[in-house]
């Protein structure tokens, strides 16, 4: 019943290609088949083998049972094929993708292959294939879990921070290749961002603990005076009290920045800007800061045009004045002026509080904004600051998509203008 002559099948399984740059041993497989000639090939032939099948039959209904079984092996090991194929392209792919670096050694440390990144991340412009890790990274240890992986099968992370004027910190995983494969891999992750925010963290959390520390140390010692008998003195207890309820006070603005910063960093505290009239706004924190402005005999005046409008949140943007004014009168001496001044220039809105004070040294200028800084630490300490505002400030003018500068010359006085989009 089958006309066709019989054959003798003869299927080449080849399997296991290593795909130049992959670390992982991937194996693709490629089939031949001996009578249609067609052969597909990997890149670099790493393991092959040979499965050969063959089959006789007596009669022509096991013969066909055979082709039919042989057939469906042939198709199952053509789609292992692409499949493995399609695996191996998509990996090197994504490695060479990756944002991280990568290289593989031989088994005795020589890099064999890398990606494009590892090039960038360490800058090295020459042949990296062929070169030892202390020749392309001048360290010790790095070379050691090198090798450490490549005879002992030891996985190793190292640090190597890169001096200037690259500065940089990498993070280098080296493990060995696994299975049977022999030699190392290694994946470099530049870890200078992490780093440099571990550390703002960390000296973050220093100057929080010493902020907060100074108010309570003042709290508890005038509390420890007062219990052990300077109640009864009629003189002295009224001024201790009063020092125990500044600094409580401090606390508790200390306290409230915090929880607001952290509240923006987080995102919850969503803007929503709308045209508001700028006028408005600014008469609103004025009017809030008259009382400490007169106790203080400072003039304040508004000049701002009252059809100027910009795109703010009113509630975000009267935080922000009040934090300017809040300085303004802080940071001026009596007699001294005041000024909020608006004007359009051009798309954009732009705010100015003014004021006739102490002026801050261009040296201090760029960075102002930054958490806990301040020019004069025990001023700002007496004057009742956090050292908080201006970053607050800045936060909340770009949450709308503005920018906050400022102008200042010692003993003449300072403007900060915060610049918004007209609407
Ligand atoms: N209008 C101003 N005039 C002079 N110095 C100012 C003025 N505004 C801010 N500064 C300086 O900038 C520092 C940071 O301000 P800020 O973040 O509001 O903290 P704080 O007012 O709590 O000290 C202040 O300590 C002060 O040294
Ligand atoms: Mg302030």
């Amino acid at each position: 019943m089958n006309e066709r002559p019989q054959s003798r099948r003869i299927v080449f399984l080849l399997l296991a290609t290593l795909l130049p740059g992959t670390a992982a041993g991937i194996g693709a497989g490629v089939l031949a088949d001996m009578q249609t000639g067609f052969l597909a090939g990997g890149l670099a032939a790493f393991v092959a083998f040979l499965v050969a099948v063959s089959s006789e039959s007596e009669s022509a209904r096991t013969m066909r049972q055979t082709e039919n079984t042989a057939d469906a092996r042939q198709r199952a090991l053509v789609e292992e094929r692409d499949g493995a194929l399609l695996e191996v392209q998509t990996l090197a792919a994504a490695i060479e993708g990756m944002d991280e670096g990568m290289w593989i050694t031989d088994s005795n440390g020589v890099v064999l292959r890398h990606n494009e990144a590892l090039r960038t991340m360490l800058g090295i412009e020459q042949e990296l294939v062929g070169q030892r890790p202390l020749f392309l990274v001048r360290r010790t240890d790095l070379h050691d879990a090198v090798l450490r992986a490549c005879r002992e099968g030891v996985t190793t992370k190292v640090e190597v921070s890169m001096d200037a004027p690259r500065s940089k910190t990498l993070e280098v995983h080296v493990s060995p290749l696994g299975g049977s494969l022999p030699g190392s891999a290694a994946v470099f992750r530049d870890v200078t961002e992490r780093k440099r925010l571990e550390r703002v963290r960390q000296d973050f959390v220093a100057n929080v603990s010493h902020e907060l520390r100074t108010p309570i140390t003042a709290i508890v010692g005038y509390a420890e005076t007062l219990r052990s008998g300077a109640l009864s003195d009629a003189k002295h207890a009224p001024q201790m009290v009063e020092i125990i309820h500044r600094q409580s006070e401090r606390l508790g603005e200390l306290v409230s920045d915090l929880l607001e910063l952290s509240r923006l960093d987080a995102g919850e505290r969503p803007l929503s800007p709308a045209p508001v009239s700028l006028e408005t706004v600014a008469r609103q924190a004025s009017d809030a800061m008259e009382p400490r402005a007169a106790g203080k005999r400072l003039s304040m005046h508004l000049r701002i045009p009252t059809d100027l409008t910009a795109r703010a949140d009113a509630k975000a943007l009267e935080q922000v004045l009040l934090n300017l004014l809040d300085n303004a009168i802080k940071y001026t001496p009596e007699g001294g002026v005041v000024e909020l001044v608006g004007e359009r220039v051009g798309d954009r809105a732009h705010l100015s509080v003014r004021d006739t004070g102490l002026g801050i040294e261009a040296k201090h200028l760029p960075r102002l904004f930054e958490r806990f800084y301040r020019v004069d630490r025990g001023r700002s300490r007496e004057m009742g600051g956090t050292g908080l505002g201006l970053s607050i400030v800045r936060h909340l003018v770009h949450g709308m998509e503005g920018e906050v500068r400022v102008a200042s010359q010692l003993g003449v006085g300072t403007t900060f203008t915060v610049v918004l989009p007209a609407a």
